[in-house]
């Protein structure tokens, strides 16, 4: 198994997933990753939908796909590549986006992180559901299993939850989708970390790099 720092830095989104079907042994090691998380004075007020069901993934697929048509497609073709990343590589990025929009249902499983959010969500609601869905991120690539933290389907995040059967008070804030990577992991494209990193005061070099 590779070390954390090589894992993290590889980890890389795996948007090319094969249909193969993936053990539950490995999807259970995942599920316990997320769940050893951090979450707000520990009320673990989280629940992790485990989704195989093709016909419940091509429901929300469809809500998935309409985003890219509407918003997500029409941006990487008007945008520039962000910090770090080339015009080529920004280029294939859009593209892996497409064909994970296209095929979003076809992983064989998708991990669905759901969070008892209250009727209206503050804007702290969030950080405690993202570190669990970073750990399974981590634990998924560590397990050389491909996957990608998607957040799109939050812009139909009513219709989809109710796809899911939630009961009010419970939103979806991630779905993972999950399967064996048709490519590889590779170093994943940041700018240069001295150009994030301030001192003291907001714009002022931080000298320990
Ligand atoms: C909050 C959040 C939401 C994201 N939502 C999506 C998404 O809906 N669909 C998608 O394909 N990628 C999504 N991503 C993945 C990012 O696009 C990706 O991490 C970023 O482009 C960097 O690429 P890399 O992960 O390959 O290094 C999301 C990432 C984050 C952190």
């Amino acid at each position: 198994m590779p070390e954390i720092f090589e894992v993290m830095s590889t980890m890389r989104s795996m948007r090319r997933l094969k249909p193969d079907p993936v053990p539950d042994e490995l999807i259970n090691k995942i599920l316990q990753a997320g769940q050893w998380a951090p979450n707000g004075g520990n009320t673990q007020r989280w629940r992790f939908l485990v989704v195989k069901d093709p016909e419940v993934k091509k429901k929300v697929q469809v809500y998935y796909k309409r985003l890219y048509d509407e918003t997500v497609g029409p941006r990487y073709a008007n945008s520039p590549p962000p910090p770090g990343t080339t015009p080529e590589a920004y280029k294939r990025q859009g593209a892996a986006n497409q064909y994970l929009t296209d095929h979003y249902h076809e992983a064989p499983v998708w991990i669905v992180a759901c969070l008892e959010g209250g009727e209206n969500p503050g804007r702290t609601v969030g950080s405690s559901i993202y570190p669990a869905v970073q750990n399974m991120c981590l634990a998924a690539r560590a397990l050389g299993l491909g996957t990608t933290l998607t957040t799109r389907h939050t812009g139909f995040g009513k219709e989809c939850d109710a796809i899911f059967g939630l009961p009010p008070g419970v939103q979806s804030y991630a779905i993972l989708p999950i399967g064996y990577p048709m490519g590889k992991f590779g170093p994943v494209g940041r700018g240069p970390l001295k150009d994030f990193i301030y001192q003291d005061q907001w714009g002022k070099p931080y000298a320990g790099l």
